[in-house]
């Protein structure tokens, strides 16, 4: 049967993940079938039996889906169990084994696109949803010398902070309660706050001229708090385009066994955003 592939989200339309597949199948000489399925949570586990039926071979999951495709997973690779946290579904014979790219694709954006290496640096993540924890633990795995967990909601950055298991260097506090000690090296945004009308009110002293500021989300969603960012004095910012396109890449090596060279197509979609902001 023709193996297939597709993102399950809800909404879907404006997945960028087609496109990005697609240009990494061109790239490779693979004939990627590759589509944005509209699911709900309710439809999930079906519309999932469905598409192995039909061919499915792989699937990125993305918001509001992702714990039920862990639920979905017979099996979990080695750093998704350790997470928590699946965005990628690999068929293997009659189920699923769940993997998280998340991480290891914003650690790739992170040292590819700004030299920065998380080794021993300072680091603030704000917000505790799945998209942080993803991210805490990629930082606590690579070396980061403080990782502080800052949440609206404290009891679930404190969650992320007790599952890492390592005091010394990883603590957790109440978004309110950030004081303005010195600059961090990084500072990632991780809230769903600029996707609505909200703000972040934190002291601009947490930003010094070197901090990187990072948004995991891209377009429209990643201005609050860049905007933020510059007010604060900081000269390094970004938004998660390229992070994106590395976990589809990681994703992509995952399915087809090659690995794609990210750098045009990010500046296809780069390009692409700048001409519509
Ligand atoms: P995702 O999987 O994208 O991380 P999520 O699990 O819904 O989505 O998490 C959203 C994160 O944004 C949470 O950390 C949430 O804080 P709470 O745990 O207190 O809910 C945070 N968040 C959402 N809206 C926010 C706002 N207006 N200000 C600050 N944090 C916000």
């Amino acid at each position: 049967m023709h193996p297939r592939y597709a993102v399950f989200g809800q909404p879907i339309a404006h997945s960028l993940s087609p496109r990005i597949h697609a240009a990494f199948g061109e790239q490779s000489g693979i004939a990627v079938d590759y589509r944005a399925i509209e699911s709900s949570r309710e439809e999930f586990a079906l519309a999932l039996d469905a598409f192995a039926r039909d061919g499915g071979r792989g699937a990125n999951v993305t918001l509001p889906l992702k714990e039920d495709a862990l639920a979905a997973c017979g099996s979990l690779s080695e750093r998704a169990r350790r997470c928590g946290s699946v965005n990628t579904l690999i068929r293997e014979g009659a189920a699923w084994r769940g993997d998280s790219t998340d991480g290891v694709g914003l650690l790739r954006d992170l040292s590819l696109r700004h030299a920065f290496y998380p080794r021993g640096k300072r680091i603030l993540l704000l917000g505790a949803g799945g998209a942080a924890r993803a991210t805490a633990f990629a930082f606590a795995d690579s070396g980061a010398g403080e990782l502080v967990i800052a949440n609206r909601t404290r009891a679930r950055a404190r969650g992320i902070a007790d599952a890492i298991g390592n005091a010394a260097r990883v603590h957790s506090c109440d978004l309110s309660d950030l004081e303005a000690t010195a600059a961090f090296d990084l500072i990632i945004n991780a809230t769903a706050a600029g996707h609505g009308e909200s703000t972040l009110d934190l002291p601009h002293a947490m930003v010094g001229s070197e901090t990187l500021c990072y948004d995991l989300s891209y377009a429209k969603a990643a201005r609050m708090f860049l905007d933020w960012s510059r007010i604060a004095g900081a000269t390094r910012v970004s938004d998660g385009l390229g992070m994106l396109v590395e976990q589809a890449a990681e994703s992509f090596a995952c399915w087809h066994g090659v690995r794609p060279d990210t750098t045009p197509v990010y500046a296809e979609l780069r390009a692409h955003f700048a001409a519509l902001l």
